[in-house]
């Protein structure tokens, strides 16, 4: 009786808790500030969140790199790792970003409400080997990812994830990337696991066959779309940047998602650099007022020149508002 009555009052309750919830952000009337964000932790570098400036001014993500379905041999580094169908587990630096390090980060900046945690998934290579998508049936790798993934954002206390898949399997088409991915994103949001994610596609036919397939189908559940500007030529001028920006909006229009823009500290980035005209596109988008965000692969490399260009680019965003006093 009593279980009956809390089963059928738990969806009031869940309505009532979401209202709440929306009511309060809404009377307080603040404003979103600019969107910035920053992968972190797939080189072991030592880099941890606290080395990071955060300017007050804007929204900050840091995106944790990786969470991967593939296992190493635990003894044996020559046998390549091995898919796991959708059980995923930690790929980055667990020494320094910690589930602990995420509360201090959080706590720090609880005061200003404006920093988040998520997880990127996939990536270029696991131990030196391609970390291709395979999943056996669209079923099975969704069922594992939600059960693994679910243990892992809790633990951390992660707010969303980033979806980095960058090879295929010949089985994995488009339509079984797309349902699998989308499947696992629906999945974590119903749960209340995850409140935002994005994906983070780049200009090569097989990739963007896969995340276009996915946008189709499921686009409206992601937020963001951290199109990786910097996997174009290094000898990118800022009129071919902004064509690229145009032709990437273009194709993830109508979903949930704007395309933020991004740049590499990564001496494999390619791309409009920093130092070579990104700033000078970012302010055209902003004088059309479609400048939805900036991102920054990855605060591993970037630490090497003190964030220099974290603080130039969360300057830029924040405009006047108060922030670095250096
Ligand atoms: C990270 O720090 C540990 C402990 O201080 C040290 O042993 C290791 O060499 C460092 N790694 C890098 C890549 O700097
Ligand atoms: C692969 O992983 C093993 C065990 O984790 C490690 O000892 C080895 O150095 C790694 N190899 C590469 C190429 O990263
Ligand atoms: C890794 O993936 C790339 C493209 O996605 C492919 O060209 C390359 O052959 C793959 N490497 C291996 C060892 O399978
Ligand atoms: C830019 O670099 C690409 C190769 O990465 C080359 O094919 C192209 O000709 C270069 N463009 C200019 C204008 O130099």
């Amino acid at each position: 009786m009593l279980t009956s009555m809390a089963t059928s009052f738990l969806p009031f309750l869940l309505l009532a808790a979401a209202m709440a919830t929306t009511t309060t952000s809404a009377a307080s009337g603040v404003a979103r500030r600019p969107l910035f964000r920053e992968y972190i932790g797939a080189d072991s570098t030592n880099v941890t969140f606290a080395d990071v400036p955060v300017h007050p001014g804007v929204d900050f993500d840091f995106i944790l790199a990786f969470a991967i379905d593939y296992v190493t041999h635990p003894t044996n580094p020559s046998i390549p790792p091995c898919p796991t169908d959708g059980n995923f587990l930690i790929y980055w630096d667990t020494t320094l970003l910690t589930p602990s390090a995420i509360a201090a980060f959080k706590n720090l900046h609880n005061n200003n409400n404006n920093v988040r945690v998520a997880l990127s998934l996939g990536g270029d290579t696991v131990n030196g080997t391609n970390a291709t998508f395979r999943a056996s049936s669209i079923d099975t790798w969704v069922s594992n990812a939600i059960t693994s993934l679910t243990e892992i954002l809790t633990t951390y206390d992660i707010d969303g994830i980033d979806i980095d898949y960058e090879h295929f399997g010949e089985h994995e088409t488009p339509e079984i990337f797309a349902e699998c991915i989308g499947r696992l994103v629906a999945g974590l949001r119903a749960l209340g696991v995850i409140s935002f994610a994005s994906i983070a596609p780049f200009a090569n036919p097989d990739v963007q066959a896969h995340y276009g397939e996915l946008w189709r189908r499921y686009g409206d559940e992601f937020d963001y779309v951290n199109f990786q500007f910097y996997a174009y030529a290094s000898n990118t001028t800022v009129s071919e940047f902004l064509g690229y920006y145009n032709e990437q909006s273009g194709r993830y229009d109508g979903g949930g998602g704007k395309v933020l823009v991004g740049f590499g500290t990564d001496p494999a980035s390619n791309g409009l650099r920093p130092g070579k005209g990104f700033f000078r596109a970012c302010r055209e988008l902003r004088r059309q007022g479609r400048l939805h965000g900036i991102f920054v692969w990855a605060a591993d490399n970037s630490a090497a020149d003190a964030f220099r260009y974290e603080r130039v680019a969360q300057r830029f965003l924040a405009g006047d508002a108060p922030g670095f006093t250096t």
